[in-house]
Order: structure tokens, then C-alpha cells, then sequence
């Protein structure tokens, strides 16, 4: 059934279906509602406060609109695709509950000023939701760096064994990384978190209204300046897609590291099972595909970021009607980056590292740097120092040897500056410890980013 539109009066024929389908929102910003539902209300109250429209008006609106609200919690509301959108669904069922009273809601408010109220309404929300995941992974990898102070493990450079590092190290890697997300998240809100209504279709709004209480009501700590910037500026969006994109490359990184750490071929870390799934073909397989999806979701949250800067490039100001397609890109970042924090929170909560391989795995010629370096604290130049204990490396290599089965009478063979303290060097946790520079891998270092971060997250 064709449904009377609001804005029908100066039309003489009905919507095209195709226009109705096409140019439809509701389907995808009803995520919106409550939101638009929010900032109704907040809109209404001041209405009648500033005596715009009679207070008993505003009363029922306000009515009316809890009881909508209600009605959508519960799932008892049903959209009409033929209204267009969340905004038009509300205020028709508005009218339709309380009759024409219901139409003053609409009074010095523009569609163009609502939408992106509930937008910023949304978003804020949602960020402070992520900002609060990514303190959850936080604790979980402070955890695992508690749990594994004591291991070592080798650090890749170029994905060939560079030097040893404690397993600690190696997570707060990633802790330090998730620091950077929140605080880029931290900072987006400021810029979200400013009202926009009260800025009518583009130009401001000839009833006296009071934004100072909306934004009150509403909880927006600042008023945005100019209407049409108001209206029309997505910048905010933008720079949440791009916020999500770096955090879901720093992720990205992280699942390739597990995905590669829980290989046979390096069997360092055993996934928990039930975090990874079966092969339908193959029975020894123990797939990490929470890792693998969130690596290519990755892909679709870059997607996001391209689409919505491609959206605002070449618009005109001030609103237009393609800034209806900002909202998926966001809506599905926003469902994807969760997502992806809880799962990686899971797997680093269920993660156990096979003690005997990483530790292995950290020795070896992991260690020449250090020998290298033990000859140039006995005065030799770095250069010469590395040339030499390459051709130990070489030597080595060439009948089948690892670094610490050499002697130290063939350590003399390739300098006589090599003493019985060399032998010292053989083993990665001297090496590790080493390495007490701040920021370093040494336990201390180590331990004291620990104190760092148990103090930072509480
Ligand atoms: N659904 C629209 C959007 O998301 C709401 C604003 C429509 N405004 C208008 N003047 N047609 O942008």
C-alpha cells in the first residue's frame, strides 16, 4: 500500500517504486533509531520550553515518542521502505499515535541537521565502546607478558632470525600499538562529539531556540559553529574509517604472526581449539580462520575508508543526498572492528607457546650479533668485527653446526681476541639481557614496562 509521504504536498504523482527502492535508507539506518529517537526528544523539550510550540504539545510528543521507543526495543515496530528512512518512519508513526500535534516535532529542524545529530550520537557511543575493547586486549596482552616474562623467544627482521627477545617483549609490542588505536579513538570523540542540530537545512533556524540546552540534554560538550558545516561536513566519519584502518592493520599484523607462529614449520604457539575450526577434507587440520578473517576484513575496512572520502570529494556545498551513503561504511566498521577486538582478545587469552621451540629457536646465530659485539668492546672496529664472526657463522654453516657448539680454541682460530667469557654469549638469556638500553629486551626493561603498563591500565 502506497503510504502518504510528509513532504507530499507539492507533488501531483506518487513515487516511482524503482525511486522508492532506490533511494530508500531505512532497511540499513534504522541502526539509527534510538539515536534519532534521542535527539527528538531533546529537540521537542526545548520547543516547548522557548514556548515555540505549546509545552502540553511538547508533552506529548515526548509521550509518543517513548512509547515508539519502546515499541522498537521490543521488536513490535514495523518500517515502511515506502517512508524512506528512520527519521521519516519515527515521525509518521509519531503522527499517526498522537495525531497532528505530532507535526510540530518537525518545527525548526531541517532532516539535514537531524540525520547527522543522530549519526554523531551514534558514533560517539560506539567509540567509546571500542576504546573500551581495546583496553580488554590491553589487559590480555599484559597478561601474557606477565605469564611469559621469563621466556625468550627470537625476534624476525625480514622473517630471518635477527636476535633474542623476551616473549614479554614481543607483546608489548602490541599493547604499545593498541595504546596509539585508543588514543586516535580518544581523540576522534572530541571531534565527534559536537552538536549539529539547531542548524536547520543549511542556513540556521528563524524560530528562537535554545541549542545551549539540546546540546545539554544530549550530553554534546561543544555547539557546531556554522550550519552549514554543520549540515554538510562528514570529516568526523573520515577520520574514524581511518582511525578503525590503522587499528585493523596493527590486528592485521597480529594474526599473521599467530598464523605463522602456529604453523608446523614453526610450531611456536598452539592455538586454543576452540577458537580455531576443522578441515571438512583434511582431519589433522586445525585452521586459524578467526585470524585469517580478520587479516581480510582488514581489506574491507580500508574499503570503508576509500568510499566514504571518495563520497565527500566532489560535493558541492552544502548537503546532498549522497552523504545518505555514509552510513554503511561506517555501520560495518563499526560491526567488523568489535569483532575483531574481541577476537583477538580471545586468542591472545587462550594463546600457549611451545616453551621448547621458541626457546631454541632463539639461539643459535641469533646470537652473533653479540659476539660481534663482544670484539668490539675489546677494541675492534664494528665493521672488522662483523666480517669476523661472519666467517665463524660461515664455518659453521658449512659443516652443519649451530653458533654454540663452537670451542674456544676455534673461536681464537678467527681472532685472538676471543677469551673464556666469549662462551658466555652462547646463551640467548645473556644475550636478552643484554640489551638494557630503555625500551630494550632486558629483564629489567622489561619488567619495568611491565610496571609501566599495570599502572596505565589499572
Ligand atoms: N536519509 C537521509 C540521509 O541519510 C536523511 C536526510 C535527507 N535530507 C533530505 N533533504 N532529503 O542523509
Amino acid at each position: 500500500m502506497a503510504e502518504k509521504k510528509l513532504w507530499g504536498g507539492r507533488f501531483s504523482e506518487s513515487t516511482d517504486a524503482f525511486v522508492e527502492e532506490f533511494t530508500e535508507s531505512v532497511s540499513f539506518d534504522k541502526e539509527l533509531a534510538l539515536y534519532d529517537i534521542k535527539g527528538s526528544i531533546a529537540h521537542a523539550k526545548m520547543l516547548g520550553k522557548q514556548g515555540i510550540i505549546p509545552k502540553e504539545d511538547a508533552e506529548k510528543i515526548v509521550e509518543g515518542l517513548t512509547e515508539i521507543e519502546n515499541e522498537i526495543k521490543e521488536g513490535r515496530f514495523t518500517w515502511k521502505k515506502e517512508l524512506e528512512d528512520v527519521h521519516m518512519n519515527i515521525e509518521k508513526s509519531l503522527i499517526e499515535k498522537i495525531g497532528d500535534v505530532g507535526g510540530k516535532l518537525h518545527t525548526g529542524r531541517s532532516r539535514n541537521d537531524q540525520v547527522v545529530t543522530a549519526f554523531r550520537l551514534y558514533l560517539k557511543d560506539q567509540v567509546s565502546d571500542i576504546i573500551n575493547l581495546l583496553t580488554q586486549l590491553q589487559k590480555a596482552l599484559l597478561q601474557k607478558s606477565q605469564d611469559y616474562i621469563d621466556l625468550v623467544m627470537p625476534a624476525y627482521t625480514h622473517l630471518q632470525r635477527a636476535q633474542p627477545i623476551r616473549v614479554a617483549h614481543y607483546f608489548l609490542a602490541y599493547l604499545e600499538m593498541f595504546q596509539r588505536d585508543k588514543e586516535r579513538f580518544e581523540d576522534n570523540l572530541k571531534r565527534i562529539d559536537m552538536l549539529p542540530l539547531g542548524s536547520g537545512a543549511v542556513a540556521g533556524v528563524d524560530f528562537p531556540i535554545d541549542r545551549d540546552f539540546v546540546a545539554k540534554e544530549l550530553g554534546f560538550s561543544q555547539i557546531m559553529r556554522n550550519s552549514i558545516d554543520a549540515t554538510s561536513s562528514r570529516d568526523f566519519a573520515i577520520e574514524f574509517l581511518s582511525n578503525a584502518s590503522i587499528c585493523m592493520a596493527n590486528m592485521s599484523r597480529f594474526c599473521e604472526d599467530m598464523i605463522i607462529y602456529s604453523s608446523s614449520e614453526f610450531s611456536f604457539v598452539e592455538l586454543p581449539d576452540k577458537l580455531t575450526t576443522g578441515s571438512s577434507i583434511m582431519p589433522q587440520k586445525k585452521n586459524p580462520d578467526v585470524l585469517e578473517l580478520i587479516r581480510g576484513k582488514t581489506g574491507r575496512v580500508y574499503g570503508n575508508l576509500v568510499a566514504l572520502l571518495t563520497i565527500v570529494k566532489g560535493l558541492p556545498l552544502a548537503y546532498n543526498r549522497d552523504l545518505q551513503e555514509d552510513k554503511e561504511p561506517v555501520f560495518d566498521t563499526v560491526k567488523t572492528l568489535k569483532g575483531s577486538i574481541i577476537g583477538i582478545t580471545k586468542i591472545v587469552e587462550g594463546l600457549k607457546i611451545n616453551k621448547e621451540k621458541v626457546e631454541s629457536a632463539a639461539g643459535g646465530f641469533a646470537l652473533a650479533t653479540d659476539l660481534a659485539n663482544y670484539l668490539v668492546e675489546k677494541g675492534i672496529p664494528f665493521r672488522q668485527a662483523h666480517h669476523i664472526v661472519g666467517s665463524i657463522v660461515a664455518y659453521l654453516v658449512n659443516q652443519g653446526r649451530e653458533l654454540e657448539s663452537i670451542t674456544l680454541q676455534e673461536l681464537k682460530n678467527f681472532s685472538s681476541s676471543f677469551e673464556e667469557d666469549a662462551l658466555n654469549l652462547l646463551s640467548p638469556y645473556t644475550v636478552a639481557d643484554r640489551r638494557k638500553s630503555f625500551g630494550g629486551t632486558a629483564k629489567d626493561q622489561v619488567l619495568s614496562q611491565i610496571e609501566f603498563w599495570k599502572d596505565k591500565l589499572g
